[in-house]
């Protein structure tokens, strides 16, 4: 069988690994990893296949950065020839990025069979671009691979056939599983917490959050506030760094760290030694539900409901000033 797994951008590559990893010893499977590019900063993609074990992509598209319209067309523009070149069997898309439902249009378009993994989860806010990137790909997806019970209900409920479904659970932790032990002998991680016994951990890259100076002003300077009780270390992604510039004077930057983004590992070992995590990504409320460290999620809803259920997310709402 010729599989063709495809990822894109940061939170696809902990997603795949397992998987690539759990095929490479099954006989009669055939792999082809692609890259769409999405993400392609050193320290946002190449970091990630070294420190996941990750071979290197049979073919990286380069599609870069664009509106959504822009980089979701790039990639089914550039992903077709190489489909109908590799004749793959199946294609594994992961997430929710928009590289995951540009590459499902194109499969579904060429009647070649999709898995999706992390298939069902709903955060029922179609202003998020991630929502509308879950709803088309799991209305095409021939398999759906969904990593809560959560899923399997969305999945029903929006009238997707129980056979196509599939609970596997959450791939994403078999990574932080078997990369937890290295996580001590990160040296990033110790350099930018070096003289603090606690921190809390800060990451914010949601367009909703970030791209908009009135609604980052206020989230920057709560996290100033807070910093003033535990020292935040903030792992600073592209998309907020464009907009930070003068939001967080040097005198706040001795308690609210500003860093570069780091590695998987690095991450990882940042989140397992914080005091607290405060963060709108999606993955990071599942990662520090499993290493049972407390999340306040800047965002008015999660598609990750379990993590609040759980008990150790909560729900903080983009208006931090209020609590
Ligand atoms: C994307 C995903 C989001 C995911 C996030 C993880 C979509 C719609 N969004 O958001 O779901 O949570 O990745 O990081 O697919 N940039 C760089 N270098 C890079 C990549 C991006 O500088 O390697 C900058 C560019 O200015 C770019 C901006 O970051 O315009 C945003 O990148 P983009 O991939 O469009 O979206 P993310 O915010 O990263």
């Amino acid at each position: 069988m010729h599989l063709l797994q495809v990822v894109g951008a940061r939170p696809n590559f902990m997603k795949a690994a397992p998987v690539m990893h759990a095929l490479a010893t099954r006989e009669g499977v055939r792999q082809t990893l692609v890259h769409t590019g999405q993400h392609y900063d050193a320290d946002m993609s190449d970091v990630f296949f070294q420190q996941l074990d990750m071979s290197q992509p049979d073919f990286n598209l380069g599609v870069g950065s664009g509106s959504h319209a822009q980089q979701t067309s790039e990639v089914m523009r550039l992903f077709e020839p190489v489909i109908l070149d590799s004749k793959p069997d199946i294609v594994l898309v992961y997430g929710d990025v928009n590289s995951t439902v540009a590459v499902t249009l194109v499969c579904a378009k060429l009647g070649v069979p999709v898995a999706h993994v992390e298939a069902g989860l709903r955060s029922f806010d179609r202003s998020m671009p991630e929502e509308i990137n879950r709803l088309v790909t799991d209305q095409l997806a021939d398999i759906l691979f969904t990593p809560s019970v959560d899923g399997d209900k969305n999945l029903a409920q929006e009238g997707i056939p129980k056979s196509k479904i599939r609970l596997v659970g959450n791939i994403m932790i078999d990574s932080l599983v078997r990369l937890l032990p290295k996580a001590d002998e990160s040296t990033a991680a110790k350099t930018c917490t070096s003289g603090l016994d606690r921190y809390g951990l800060v990451t914010l890259h949601r367009p909703s959050n970030v791209d908009d100076t009135d609604a980052l002003r206020p989230i920057v300077d709560a996290l100033c506030n807070i910093s003033r009780s535990i020292p935040l270390v903030f792992p600073v992604h592209p998309r907020t760094r464009q907009q930070l510039n003068g939001l967080v004077s040097k005198s706040d930057q001795r308690r609210l760290r500003l860093v570069d983004p780091m590695g998987y590992v690095d991450f990882l070992a940042l989140q397992k030694s914080a005091t607290l995590v405060i963060t709108d990504s999606g993955g990071i409320q599942e990662e520090t539900t499993y290493l049972g460290v407390p999340c306040l999620t800047v965002r008015e809803n999660t598609e990750r409901s379990v993590t609040v259920s759980i008990g150790t997310n909560v729900l903080f709402g983009q208006d931090m000033a209020r609590r």
